[in-house]
């Protein structure tokens, strides 16, 4: 804080505990939890959320939060258009970009309160009163940034790494512009909605002069306290055979950038987002065992088919009495389990998104034309290459798994998100710096 500034009339009183931001360097394992609930939440995998919403999650650090970070039960995320043509300006957004986000995840307002009220107030105020929730704050940099149009805006262009790649047009893809793509995206993850949102917005706020949103989308997750992994709106558990993260060798060897990339991405990671549709109509009318062959897995157990329990390891080589395969050969599971990948994995992120119904003309029969939900997954995951992760996971799926024929993919975009913040530098200072 500016020692001209008067302290804010913060959020930070609510706070039971607080990480600080010292455990910066471990970003995101550290949110302040009861030890039941932290018991329960690693023998669930460890990935899902412990619902502190008194709790904060680091900020600063080698590596950014809301990657690692057990999984908050809302999201809010933006892809923002870059509007300015001149470096300073994106710079100097970055820099307020980081001081607000700093503030906010450590559960203040995103600058302090001024007494003058003929002036518009430097936080909007919708988050005052609630606990921090442990909101982080996800930073990724689009294609847009390093050239578009054929423009090389910044400066930027010999800086985009081998391994920023453009997504492939993969099979079944409906991606509408509307909601795919960005120059900047932002994560804001939190245990309370209007926390995420009130987040993200004081992000667009600060960014008038320099970039505006392209598109936007809020995710929900249920919130079983960390005691279970976490049901989508298929009904299934969704995250049961992620990686832990609390391995670290598998996050050092999947997740992270390490010396390959540029200095600026090291300690970084890819995110690819899918915005899914999933024709619930459709799916709710098929018998639980059909869901379950589709997927690959028990709906109520989580089970693997021929399992007993969740995390029971799935045999892929069991043959039923006629010989054909227990699991079928294009169930969800089967296509993308890391031991048909040659071993490549991802972290995923996934919420689930409810906005509303339209109006859809299905392409399944009975082939009806009527109101329905405009639902699904908002598919998030990080990877060190998207090239050994998303692209080569799902090049095989889109064509041939058996749940293609109730999801649609309509969005989404793929966001290099640097290594974290030194304390007092701003989001992507290395790349910045250095071009
Ligand atoms: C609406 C779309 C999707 C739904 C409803 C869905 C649902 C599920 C479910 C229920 C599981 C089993 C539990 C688990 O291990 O998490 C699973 C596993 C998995 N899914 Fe998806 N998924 C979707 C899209 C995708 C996409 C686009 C990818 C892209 C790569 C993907 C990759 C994976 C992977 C890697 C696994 C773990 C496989 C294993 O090792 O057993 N999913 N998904």
């Amino acid at each position: 804080m500016n020692k001209d500034e008067k302290p804010s009339l913060s959020r930070r009183r609510f706070l039971a505990t607080s990480c600080g931001y010292a455990a910066a360097a471990g970003a995101g394992l550290c949110a302040h939890a009861s030890p039941a609930a932290a018991k329960a939440e690693k023998e669930a995998g460890g990935n899902v959320n412990n619902n502190s919403r008194n709790a904060t999650e680091p900020f600063w650090g080698g590596r950014q939060g809301g990657i690692v970070t057990p999984i908050q039960t809302h999201t809010y995320f933006a892809a923002l258009d870059l509007t300015t043509m001149d470096r300073g300006d994106v710079v100097k957004m970055l820099q307020r970009w980081t001081s607000a986000a700093a503030r906010m995840t450590s559960g203040q307002t995103a600058a302090p309160l001024g007494k003058d009220i003929t002036v518009p107030g430097a936080d909007s105020g919708e988050a005052q009163g609630l606990p921090p929730s442990r909101l982080t704050m996800t930073f990724g940099f689009g294609a847009g940034l390093f050239v578009k149009d054929g423009q090389d805006r910044y400066g930027l262009a010999a800086h985009r790494p081998a391994a920023f790649v453009d997504l492939p047009k993969f099979t079944g893809d409906q991606l509408q512009d509307a909601r795919s793509g960005g120059d900047l995206s932002v994560q804001a993850c939190a245990d309370d909605p209007q926390v995420a949102f009130h987040a993200v917005r004081q992000l667009t706020r600060l960014a008038y002069e320099a970039a505006q949103i392209r598109w936007v989308q809020t995710g929900f997750t249920a919130n079983y306290g960390g005691r279970e992994t976490p049901r989508n709106l298929m009904g299934f558990k969704d995250g049961t055979s992620n990686p832990s993260i609390h391995d670290a060798r598998a996050m050092e060897k999947f997740i992270w950038v390490g010396d390959e990339g540029p200095d600026w991405m090291q300690g970084g990671s890819y995110l690819v987002v899918r915005r899914i549709r999933i024709a619930l109509e459709h799916w709710d009318r098929m018998n639980v065992a059909f869901q379950e062959q589709t997927v690959g897995r028990h709906k109520y157990s989580g089970a693997p088919l021929g399992g007993t329990h969740e995390f029971d390891k799935a045999d892929y080589d069991a043959t039923d009495k006629d010989g054909n395969p227990i699991i079928p050969e294009n169930a969800h599971v089967r296509l993308a389990a890391a031991v048909n990948n040659d071993g490549a994995q991802i972290l995923r992120r996934p919420y689930s998104y409810n906005d509303g119904a339209n109006f859809t003309a299905e392409r399944w029969p009975p082939w009806r034309q009527e109101m329905e939900y405009d639902a699904g997954l908002f598919f998030l995951c990080y990877q060190r290459d998207a090239r050994t992760g998303f692209i080569k996971i799902f090049e095989k799926m889109s064509k041939l798994d058996m749940m293609n024929q109730f999801v649609t993919h309509v969005g989404g975009g793929l966001f290099a998100c640097p290594g974290g913040i030194v304390e007092s530098g701003f989001i992507g200072q290395r790349l910045f710096e250095n071009a």
